[in-house]
C-alpha cells in the first residue's frame, strides 16, 4: 500500500526483544486475519521470536482460518452459536488455551466481548489491538466513528485486556492524520499498515514484561 503518510508511534520502540525459547502465543481472531498473517510472516522469517501455538476463531468462514491452513498453523473453530450459553462458549476457549500451554493471548481482530470471568482467568496475559486512539472510539465500529465525528487524528492501540471493553493499560499507540481525501477504505488501509507495525512490537513488550514479571513498560 502507499505508505507515504506521516505517522507517530509511541513509545518509540524500533525493534522487538529477542526471546529464547520463543514466546508461546495463542491468537484469537474473527476476521480477515491480516494482523495474524503479519505475525506468521515475522515468525517464519525469524524477525519475531514467537511460536504461534494456535489460532482460535469463532467464524468458520473467516479469512484467518485459510491463512492458518496455508501456513500449517494449528487452529480451532469455536462458534458461539454452537453453545446455548456464553459461559459454555467461553469455557471451551479457556480449556483449549489451557491445554495449549501458551504464555500470551493475542486478540487480533477478535470481535466478541468476553466476560470478566474469561479475562480474569488469564489476568495480564491477554492483549488486544483496536483501530482507534483509545480511549476514543471504543467498540466495533471505531474507524467509521472517527470519520463520522470529523476527527482530525486517529490511529490504533494495543492494550492489556481488562473486563471493561477496550480498556486496560496501553502498550503502544500509532497516530495519523485523517485527510480530506480519506474515505473508509483508505483510512482502514493506513490503520492496518500501522497495526502491522505496533502489534508485533507490543507482543514483544508484553512478553518481556510477563517473562520478567514487570508491571511497567521498562
Ligand atoms: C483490526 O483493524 C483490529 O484493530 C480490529 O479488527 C481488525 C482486524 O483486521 N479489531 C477491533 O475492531 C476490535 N474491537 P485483520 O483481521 O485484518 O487483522
Amino acid at each position: 500500500m502507499d505508505n507515504s503518510f506521516d505517522f507517530l508511534i509511541s513509545p518509540n520502540i524500533l525493534k522487538p526483544k529477542r526471546f529464547s525459547p520463543k514466546l508461546r502465543i495463542a491468537i484469537l481472531a474473527s476476521g480477515e486475519g491480516s494482523n495474524f498473517q503479519e505475525l506468521i510472516y515475522l515468525s517464519k522469517s525469524n524477525k519475531l521470536d514467537i511460536d504461534i501455538k494456535i489460532l482460535i476463531s469463532n467464524r468458520p468462514e473467516a479469512g484467518c482460518i485459510l491463512k492458518a491452513k496455508k501456513s500449517n498453523i494449528c487452529f480451532k473453530i469455536i462458534k458461539n452459536s454452537d453453545y446455548e450459553k456464553k459461559e459454555s462458549f467461553e469455557n471451551e476457549i479457556i480449556n483449549t488455551i489451557k491445554k495449549t500451554d501458551v504464555e500470551l493471548i493475542v486478540m487480533a481482530g477478535w470481535m466478541k466481548i468476553m466476560s470478566s470471568k474469561f479475562v480474569n482467568e488469564f489476568k495480564n496475559k491477554i492483549i488486544n489491538i483496536h483501530p482507534s486512539l483509545l480511549p476514543s472510539f471504543k467498540g466495533n465500529n471505531a474507524i467509521n466513528e472517527a470519520m463520522s465525528c470529523c476527527s482530525k487524528i486517529t490511529g490504533c492501540s494495543v492494550h492489556f485486556v481488562e473486563p471493561e471493553v477496550d480498556s486496560g493499560r496501553l502498550i503502544m499507540q500509532a497516530a495519523l492524520s485523517i485527510t480530506n481525501e480519506d474515505n473508509l477504505e483508505t483510512l482502514s488501509k493506513k490503520i492496518h499498515f500501522l497495526e502491522h507495525k505496533i502489534l508485533p512490537l507490543s507482543i514483544s513488550q508484553a512478553g518481556f514484561m510477563l517473562r520478567n514479571d514487570l508491571k511497567d513498560n521498562d
